[in-house]
């Protein structure tokens, strides 16, 4: 038999292996994948139900459905000034890279991220024909590592990706910060894909999006899953002032999928319009075990930045992050993602998601962490 496509063979799923193993046991206190514990908005399931007797779901445009596209231009028009012509609905944040990402990426071509990184970033790039290259974009004094960045930059790389806030660290890069690195990808003729799907969970900072500072190479990409707590329904947009770009993005769009849900982009079209008050009320509710988290972490002892958006922390725990994973679930059982997939500097760090369990649920994870350490 044939082989399959290497690239594809090679592909590593191991950010879920602990997941996997914490399924098949009792008593766990998840705090590994990024779910929401909030529901889908009361307001887009009440309004299902009706939409569901009585719309017949077809296909859509393969952009999306026209109201949900001009909802979504100015749900982003703070970022740039976007209609709806500039947006495409994809099968969640995750479809609207895989598309973006095929369509910009050739063979030869090469894509950076930050190290570390949400760690799909490297299987997506590996669907494509492009690669993927690594580098921490910031120092510990918070300032951007300008001749790193540039030193992974040659003529092969076409885009990088800057994810604000960030999954595992939590970081929310500063105007400043942004400012730099957009500066580099506009010397270096790159594109910058904005993953932003953490953008309305902030704790105690200001989102600066790459959209606002350099409209013209940015491609915003967000989705209902963490904003909304709309996981499941796998809702996300890529918006870009550049209308060609998306033209170009919705024919792998038709390629992978023909075209989003019907039925899940009338549930975006609703809670984009009436669902802001819940984002809120999420909002204070991760603030609050962002603090309690981060008071366990300092009593741990563990190096941590402490995260200004997003929902997880990412401590340095002084060993082997898989090892300290593994044992973690079997003695104690506590899931949490080994930061070794995250990228080179992550080998000691651990992935707590703060996002996904109660204070309750927490303060018995970190009960139990404590116990665990000592
Ligand atoms: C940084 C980041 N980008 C994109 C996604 C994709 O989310 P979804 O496909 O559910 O919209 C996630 C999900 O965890 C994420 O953490």
């Amino acid at each position: 038999m044939k082989q399959v496509r290497p690239s594809i063979h090679n592909i590593e799923l191991s950010i879920r292996a602990i997941s996997e193993t914490a399924e098949q046991m009792d008593d766990v206190v998840r705090l590994d994948i990024g779910q929401p514990d909030f529901d889908t908005p009361q307001t887009v399931k009440e309004r299902m139900a009706t939409i569901v007797q009585e719309d017949t779901p077809t296909y859509t445009s393969l952009w999306g459905i026209p109201e949900l596209r001009n909802a979504i231009a100015s749900f982003e028009g703070h970022k740039a000034p976007f209609s709806g012509e500039h947006v495409m609905v994809s099968t969640g944040g995750i479809g609207a890279l895989f598309c973006i990402l095929d369509t910009l990426l050739d063979h030869g071509d090469t894509a950076v991220t930050n190290d570390p990184c949400w760690s799909p970033y490297r299987m997506i790039i590996g669907a494509t024909p492009g690669q993927h290259r690594q580098v921490s974009y910031i120092d510990d004094t918070g300032q951007v590592q300008e001749s790193a960045i540039r030193n992974v930059i040659d003529d092969t790389t076409k885009l990088l990706i800057l994810n604000t806030p960030e999954n595992p660290t939590g970081r929310v890069y500063t105007k400043e910060q942004v400012q730099h690195i957009g500066e580099i990808a506009e010397d270096e003729d790159l594109y910058i894909i904005a993953d932003e799907v953490y953008d309305q969970l902030l704790y105690d900072a200001e989102h600066c999006s790459p959209a606002n500072l350099f409209p013209d190479r940015t491609i915003v990409v967000n989705s209902l899953s963490k904003n909304f707590a709309m996981t499941g329904w796998r809702i996300g947009w890529a918006a870009a002032t550049n209308e060609e770009l998306i033209h170009d993005i919705g024919k792998v769009n038709r390629a992978t999928t023909a075209c989003p849900n019907y039925l899940s982009q009338q549930a975006a079209l609703i809670a984009l319009q009436e669902a802001q008050d819940y984002t809120a009320e999420m909002r204070r509710a991760y603030h609050e075990r962002r603090d309690l988290v981060m008071n366990h972490i300092h009593e741990l002892g563990w190096d941590c930045i402490s995260p200004d958006g997003a929902i997880y922390v990412f401590p340095d725990v002084g060993q082997d992050s898989w090892d300290f994973a593994n044992n973690l679930l079997e003695t104690e059982g506590v899931a949490v993602v080994p930061g070794e997939p995250a990228g080179p500097s992550s080998d000691t760090h651990i992935r707590i998601c703060f996002g996904s369990a109660s204070q309750e649920q927490l303060t018995e994870g970190f009960n139990r962490i404590e116990r665990f350490v000592s």
